[in-house]
């Protein structure tokens, strides 16, 4: 019988220009370009094998305590991821002309628990596992267009370091690609990880409604200009350009949620909390910037040369607080350590 089984690990990314809504709901194509980091220490690892002799697709996320991988100390997916994932399998299914299921597992190295999007680097992961699995072979590009179906700001998470993800008009020209590689800049994201008691509204929801908020057709007009500036920050490696830049961008993300109908607040206390103590650090002379993306956790944007004050900082106000110290990352690879 012909081995149908591949594994491939993809980094998370966090966005300096943010996506937030979308022209197109099924091809998920955004209203705008976007430019990301991959993240180094935010992995998902996924093994896909479409065999005969499975009835049904199945998918099982692990939990990253459980070191001896027993399938039955899984994470309990809802009933929407999963039928996301099938989805997704069929796309894959279609192109390649294959008819066998798939038995899917993932696991995060970060607790899919905190409240972090785990939908970028599980998507990046599970494009590249289930297209290698399933015979296909693609380009890059290729890749991205199809990671973007299945979460958006998965298709930043294929190509290496520093990338933009590219609007465009229709499916195939809303694509990622590198802008420069992960040992460009040594930058450090620092992600602390902010508990929410609120009811997590995911980016996909969220993003139904931005045309509700007034703020959105501002948001659009000024976004080129920021663009501009990201890649500007990124040729000069101009720090307070790019951590500006993306201050602005995140806050301008957020008005917009905050304006929309219903309204949604990703930010909680503690949140605001940290933003605040982010910029007396700054006022005192330390380079150190955030960002926020669709939940309360707070990310840190340093230069590796200052992560130590950083983290000195840190310990200072939030003795108790838990965070991942990410660096710029290359995208999606294949590995052999299969999960089952
Ligand atoms: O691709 P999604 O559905 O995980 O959306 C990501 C949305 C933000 O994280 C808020 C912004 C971004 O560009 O990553």
């Amino acid at each position: 019988m012909k081995i149908m089984k591949s594994t491939a690990i993809a980094p998370a990314n966090i966005a300096f220009i943010k996506y937030w809504g979308k022209k197109d709901e099924e091809l998920r194509l955004p209203l705008n370009s976007s430019i990301s980091m991959n993240l180094s220490n935010c992995l998902t690892t996924t093994t896909v094998e479409f065999s005969d002799k499975y009835t049904e697709d199945q998918f099982i996320l692990l939990s990253n305590n459980d070191r001896k991988k027993t399938l039955e100390r899984n994470i309990a997916i809802s009933e929407n991821e999963t039928k996301r994932v099938i989805k997704y399998l069929n796309r894959i299914r279609n192109i390649a002309k294959i008819k066998e299921f798939a038995k899917v597992v993932s696991e995060n190295n970060f607790p899919s628990s905190s409240g972090m999007a785990s939908s970028a680097s599980g998507f990046a992961a599970l494009t590249l596992a289930a297209a290698v699995a399933a015979g296909l072979t693609l380009s890059e590009k290729e890749l991205t267009i199809l990671a973007r179906v299945g979460s958006g700001s998965a298709c930043r998470s294929i190509p290496d370091g520093f990338v933009e993800w590219k609007y465009g008009k229709e499916n195939s020209s809303s694509y990622a690609y590198s802008l420069y590689p992960s040992s460009y800049w040594d930058l450090r994201d620092i992600i602390l990880l902010v508990n929410s008691d609120n009811k997590k509204v995911s980016s996909t929801t969220g993003m139904e409604n931005v045309w509700t908020s007034n703020l959105m057709e501002k948001r659009l007009k000024e976004i080129p200009n920021r663009l501009d500036k990201i890649k500007l920050a990124l040729k000069e490696k101009n720090f307070p350009l790019l951590g500006l830049t993306c201050e602005q961008d995140c806050l301008s993300m957020h008005k917009v949620a905050n304006t929309q109908k219903p309204a949604i607040f990703y930010w909680t206390n503690k949140t605001e909390e940290i933003i605040k103590k982010v910029k007396s650090w700054r006022s005192a002379g330390l380079e150190v910037y955030f960002t926020v993306d669709a939940g309360p956790n707070v990310h840190l944007l340093c230069q590796g040369k200052d992560e130590r004050k950083v983290i000195e900082k840190l310990n200072e106000s939030y003795s108790g607080l838990k965070y991942i110290i990410n660096k710029p990352t290359s995208g999606v690879k294949l590995t052999d350590k299969h999960l089952f």
